[in-house]
């Protein structure tokens, strides 16, 4: 009997000290990240668990493959986040994507309710369990024309070669229109939901560089002439032909048959 009480109070404990290198229980010293884990605990922790270990559930699905997404859970309600970073906490943050509405939905931008001051206090409780920091994308060192090229053979398959969104299965990628320069580059390195993670090897930071700065530039792109058609190339061109230039032709032959038969 007294071994199993033993073997019990072992396990509890095993279960509340769960957590990585030095991610104590209970509150933060710092102040900022304190008050970052009171935050955590009234937003997220239904989701992310306590100590942001990760919660399961063998009923509801979460997709996702980002970084701490593979390993940890299938079935899960919210990834871990020890060690997904202030790179992974400031994006899904400033995006509105987090706090999740509901489980099971793809994170979208929604309004962010949380002040600045809250980010940054969410921010510094989540790096306290380790990972990487927010980059510091510098986009005028980047080149548009490489931009371009790295961004067509990597993200227009799902995000349209003028980053205007599409579909891919499951999920919709978005348009990048309200990513600024710093959420492009973490977005890159995370990998949100279905979206692929790029590493160093597979992308240098001077490359994303480029990537982020060709996205500023699709935001306000120079037309070279002629409308506007959201920029997509031959549906609208053709309703263009279908619309306007067929009906006027249409019109040029009723005038000109009216004239010959008068
Ligand atoms: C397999 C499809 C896919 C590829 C390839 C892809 N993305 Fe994404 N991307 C997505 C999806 C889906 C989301 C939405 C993620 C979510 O809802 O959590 C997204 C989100 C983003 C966001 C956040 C946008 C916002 O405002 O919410 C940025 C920025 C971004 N991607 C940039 C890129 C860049 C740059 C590349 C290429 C290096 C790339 N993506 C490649 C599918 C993709
Ligand atoms: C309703 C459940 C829910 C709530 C509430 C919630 N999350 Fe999440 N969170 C998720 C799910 C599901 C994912 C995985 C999404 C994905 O695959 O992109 C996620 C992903 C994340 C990630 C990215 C993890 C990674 O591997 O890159 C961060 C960071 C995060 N959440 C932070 C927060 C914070 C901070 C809060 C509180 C302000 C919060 N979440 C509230 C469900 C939730």
């Amino acid at each position: 009997m007294r071994a199993v009480v033993t073997i019990a109070i072992l396990v509890g404990a095993g279960l509340l000290g769960t957590g990585s290198a030095g991610a104590a229980s209970g509150p933060p010293r710092k102040p900022l990240a304190a008050y970052g884990y009171h935050l955590y605990g009234e937003y997220c922790l239904s989701c992310h668990g306590a100590n942001a270990a990760g919660r399961m559930n063998q009923t509801s699905t979460s997709s996702g493959s980002g970084p701490g997404r593979e390993q940890k859970q299938q079935n899960g309600i919210g990834p871990s986040l020890q060690g997904v970073g202030a790179l992974a906490a400031d994006f899904y943050l400033r995006t509105g994507y987090m706090p999740l509405r509901h489980i099971g939905m793809q994170p979208r931008r929604e309004p962010v309710f949380l002040s600045n001051h809250q980010i940054r206090a969410l921010v510094a409780y989540i790096a306290s369990f380790g990972g990487p920091p927010i980059p510091k994308p510098q986009p005028q060192t980047g080149d548009v024309s490489k931009g371009l090229e790295l961004f067509t053979e990597h993200c227009a398959g799902c995000h349209q070669v003028v980053a205007q969104g599409g579909v891919v299965t499951g999920a919709l990628p978005p348009a990048l229109v309200n990513a600024t320069p710093r959420q492009v580059a973490e977005a890159v390195r995370i990998g949100p939901y279905v979206m692929p993670k790029f590493s160093q090897r597979d992308l240098t930071d001077r490359q994303l560089d480029s990537i982020v700065r060709y996205v500023e530039f699709t935001k306000n792109p120079s037309r070279p002439g002629g409308w506007g058609l959201g920029y997509l190339g031959p549906v609208p061109e053709g309703l263009v032909t279908w619309f306007i230039a067929i009906p006027a032709l249409i019109v040029l032959c009723l005038l000109l048959g009216r004239r010959l038969r008068s």
